[in-house]
């Protein structure tokens, strides 16, 4: 029976995926509380300088062992989803972060530094997406949405708890005032093997669809061309 469906795509540039699932239930529900009861401090630590003139909030020490033990375990998450890897084809990520608002608290529009330095070890690396995981469930909060300015216009952001989102970090973004409950996330950044937002939602795109073809048709001789065309692309367009 061929699949109808319309497929996760990246055909509206730049891209902006959902990640669904990367966390069972039981692993977030027990990261959840562990981030509730741990001890956080101002935001504005580790913002630049036109970003803490519009950030409040409170985040984690990066060095926090919660955070250090909750980072690898999204870490470990994403290097096994296969929606994530084949849509961001990361390179290096950025250890994750971790912040809550409340009260009131929001941050403005700004722009994401473009190079940012691995935390003990001098390495650096090119901020190519920027990816917020949620913690907690959109009825646990009033505002709190994420929004990303691209060229199509402004989409907003508020996913269940247990969601990763993806999107370029060359993009305008904020997130709105949270009037009511606790918003709690992790936030990172990732350089990835594909610099260009479209040549990589190019190989997002042909890599679907040569799944769902390949899932209906496993025989066809064009799957496994396609899959040499996909290689191929990759092989070109990848820096390491
Ligand atoms: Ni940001």
């Amino acid at each position: 029976m061929p699949d109808h469906r319309p497929p996760p795509t990246a055909l509206l540039l730049p891209m902006i995926l959902a990640i669904p699932d990367l966390l069972s239930p039981n692993t977030l529900a027990a990261a959840r509380a562990k981030l509730e009861a741990a001890s956080w401090v101002d935001g504005k630590a580790s913002a630049g300088h036109q970003g803490a003139r519009v950030k409040h909030n409170e985040q984690l020490p990066a060095e926090h062992p919660v955070a250090l033990e909750i980072g690898n375990i999204l870490l470990q998450a994403m290097s096994q989803n296969p929606l994530f890897m084949s849509a961001a084809l990361p390179l290096h990520i950025l250890p994750p972060m971790f912040n809550r608002y409340a009260g009131g608290q929001t941050f403005g529009t700004h722009v994401d530094g473009a190079i940012r330095t691995i935390p003990g070890s001098g390495h650096r690396i090119r901020t190519d997406l920027s990816c917020t995981f949620f913690f907690a469930e959109p009825e646990d909060y009033d505002g709190g949405e994420l929004i990303i300015e691209d060229t199509y216009g402004s989409k907003s952001v508020k996913l269940p708890a247990g969601q990763l989102i993806l999107y370029p970090s060359t993009s305008l973004h904020q997130v709105t005032p949270v009037t009511r409950g606790t918003r709690l996330c992790s936030f990172f950044w990732l350089q990835s093997m594909i610099r260009s937002d479209q040549q990589r939602s190019t190989l997002f795109d042909l890599d679907i669809a040569i799944q769902r073809f390949g899932k209906e048709m496993a025989a066809h001789p064009s799957v496994v061309q396609l899959t040499g065309i996909y290689h191929n692309l990759l092989r070109q367009w990848a820096e390491m």
